[in-house]
């Protein structure tokens, strides 16, 4: 599923890079990608997701 519509950016990418990369915030990921630079929308779902990455389940 696409997170972020304007430059291509996967849900999975963005766990990937939470998981591999040591990334846990939004501008880390902001660093690595081009993601919310357009619309921006996609910034409160890549949230969430990465908190939901980094909370043990
Ligand atoms: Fe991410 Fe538009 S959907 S910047």
């Amino acid at each position: 599923m696409y997170v972020c519509l304007c430059h291509g950016i996967s849900d999975k990418k963005i766990i990937k890079l939470t998981q591999q990369e040591g990334i846990t915030d939004i501008r880390g990921i902001r660093q690595v990608t081009p993601l919310g630079s357009q619309c921006g929308k996609c910034i409160r779902q890549a949230k969430t997701i990465i908190e939901q990455t980094l909370t043990p389940s």
